[in-house]
């Protein structure tokens, strides 16, 4: 290879080896923020890391107790998420009804948590992991009400 050419290909390898290294932590940011905007953004981003481990394993019964303990911090974020003001209050002409509506569909979602734990004290995992489906859906739903565009 001549001394050009050999210049070109340690550039390029150079610049291909940079570009993972700028583009990797951004594409980590989009996919998995690891620090809110908010106090109670902090709290569903806990909550959320604590459900990604809960779904590799929610229908192996033999790792129920770790399980148990995940359900248990979601829980704990969740109740503290609860008892806080979405940012987007700031901007509803009703803000009572807002709040009050946000309570509502944090009640249900702490409803639906207990019952996903007893679920998985009676080792009764399919039905676990079907509830933990549906986890997702109540999760967009409070999205598209609750947080801001
Ligand atoms: C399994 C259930 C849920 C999980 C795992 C979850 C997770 C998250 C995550 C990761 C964020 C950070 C931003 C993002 O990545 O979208 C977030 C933000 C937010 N979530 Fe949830 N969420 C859940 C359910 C809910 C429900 C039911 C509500 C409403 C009752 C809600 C209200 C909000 C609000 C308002 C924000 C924005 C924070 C702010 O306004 O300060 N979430 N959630």
């Amino acid at each position: 290879m001549s001394e050009l050419r050999m210049r070109k290909f340690w550039l390029m390898a150079f610049a291909i080896v940079m570009s993972f290294a700028i583009c990797a932590p951004l594409v980590r940011a989009a996919d998995d923020k690891e620090k809110g905007a908010t106090p109670l953004e902090d709290e569903m981003i806990a909550a959320n890391k604590a459900m990604k481990t809960l779904k590799t394993q929610i229908t192996d019964a033999s790792k129920n107790q770790l399980s148990l303990q995940l359900i248990q911090e979601m829980q704990q974020h969740f109740l503290a998420a609860k008892r806080m003001e979405p940012a987007r209050a700031k901007k509803e002409t009703d803000k009572a009804k807002f709040l009050a509506d946000y309570r509502k569909a944090m009640i249900n979602l702490m409803s639906e948590m207990l019952k996903l734990e007893s679920a998985v004290v009676d080792n009764k995992n399919d039905e676990a992991a079907a509830m933990l489906k549906n986890l997702n859906k109540i999760k967009s739903d409070g999205h598209d009400k609750f947080q801001e565009e």
